[in-house]
């Protein structure tokens, strides 16, 4: 998911919200009995013409919520998420294949990977579910504050073992392990060593990664051969601007930060002690054990943290 994003978490997660709340489950009782309708994909059209591979999942009648991964990934590293009965009873979620990755259009250049057509990727999934105040995690955080006008249509963020955004904040967030794995995702010549990378790349995800299932983990170094490395070139050479992003943080948007203490690609403590000052309205959280997929490596306390936090910013006068 950012690299780290930038793999794979680099989720980021938009909750909308403004539901009905009479069929709302608050316990795992009461989520098996409410009807939860088969996912839907769609592939949508972002405004350049480039294909937005999605799903839905959940309780039509529930909060609004958008998952989006970070790099190498898909929106398939949500699968825990997307499989929790009392998420899939509460929430009515989303997730998406980010441009360049998945399933998702890889245009080959530059052009194709400036901020504002990450924030049209959003608009065509929230049209196209039609999403109402979603909240968002992940990079993608500062292309949606400097390309919405204020107050965000988005009813928080979640960050979920998320680089912040692409710059300044990279060197004191990702771990020198990481870093290490940039040249190797985005070679394209040496096929050996780009092939290594991503195997590499997919060790570093979870804590636990001894005990992680041999077919789990070729599903996720399958999910990073989608991302093509000329491609992975352009999703980390891109910029942000973070401006607007503290903006808003000031002004009171919702943040959610939910960390693993063994994330080996993201430092959660840096996460949090450099971002968390510049956000008016902000909960953090270190989960003990978890890696850099912690919806994989603790799905039950994410859940936990994520319902709580859905459930407090719907009662909240919206910001500002
Ligand atoms: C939703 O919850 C509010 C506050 O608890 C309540 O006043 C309202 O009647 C509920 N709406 C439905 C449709 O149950
Ligand atoms: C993570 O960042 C914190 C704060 O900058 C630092 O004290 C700590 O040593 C870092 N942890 C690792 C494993 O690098």
């Amino acid at each position: 998911m950012r690299l780290f994003l930038l793999a794979a978490n680099l989720l980021v997660s938009l909750v909308f919200t403004r539901a009905q709340n009479d069929t709302i489950a608050t316990d795992d009782a009461s989520a098996s009995r409410v009807f939860i309708p088969p996912p839907v994909t769609k592939d949508l059209t972002s405004r350049d013409g480039t294909n937005v591979h999605a799903q839905s999942a959940g309780n039509p009648k529930g909060v609004h919520v958008i998952f989006a991964h970070g790099l190498a990934c898909t929106m398939a590293a949500f699968d825990p998420i997307f499989e929790d009965k009392l998420l899939l009873s509460t929430l009515f979620m989303v997730r998406y294949d980010t441009r360049g990755h998945g399933l998702s259009g890889k245009p080959l250049t530059p052009d194709f990977y400036t901020s504002d057509r990450y924030a049209d990727d959003l608009k065509a999934v929230i049209s196209g579910f039609n999403l109402n105040k979603p909240s968002l995690a992940g990079a993608i955080a500062a292309d949606i504050a400097a390309n919405f006008p204020h107050p965000l249509p988005f009813s928080g963020l979640i960050w979920m073992a998320a680089l912040p955004y692409l710059g300044d904040i990279l060197p004191k967030v990702a771990t020198p392990l990481v870093l290490s794995f940039l040249p190797g995702l985005e070679e394209t010549n040496d096929a050996t060593l780009a092939l290594k990378t991503r195997i590499d790349f997919v060790e570093t995800l979870s804590a636990n990664t001894d005990s992680v299932p041999y077919s789990t983990k070729l599903a996720w170094v399958g999910s990073t051969v989608y991302l093509p490395p000329p491609v992975a070139s352009l999703a980390l050479g891109r910029s942000q601007d973070p401006t607007r992003l503290f903006e808003e943080g000031a002004a009171g948007w919702p943040l959610l930060i939910l960390h693993g203490t063994l994330d080996r690609q993201i430092n959660g403590t840096a996460v949090i002690n450099n971002m968390a000052p510049k956000f008016k309205n902000v909960e953090s959280h270190l989960i003990k054990g978890a890696g850099h997929i912690p919806f994989y490596d603790d799905e039950s306390t994410i859940s936990r943290y994520l319902l709580a936090f859905i459930a407090r910013v719907k009662v909240t006068k919206p910001y500002p």
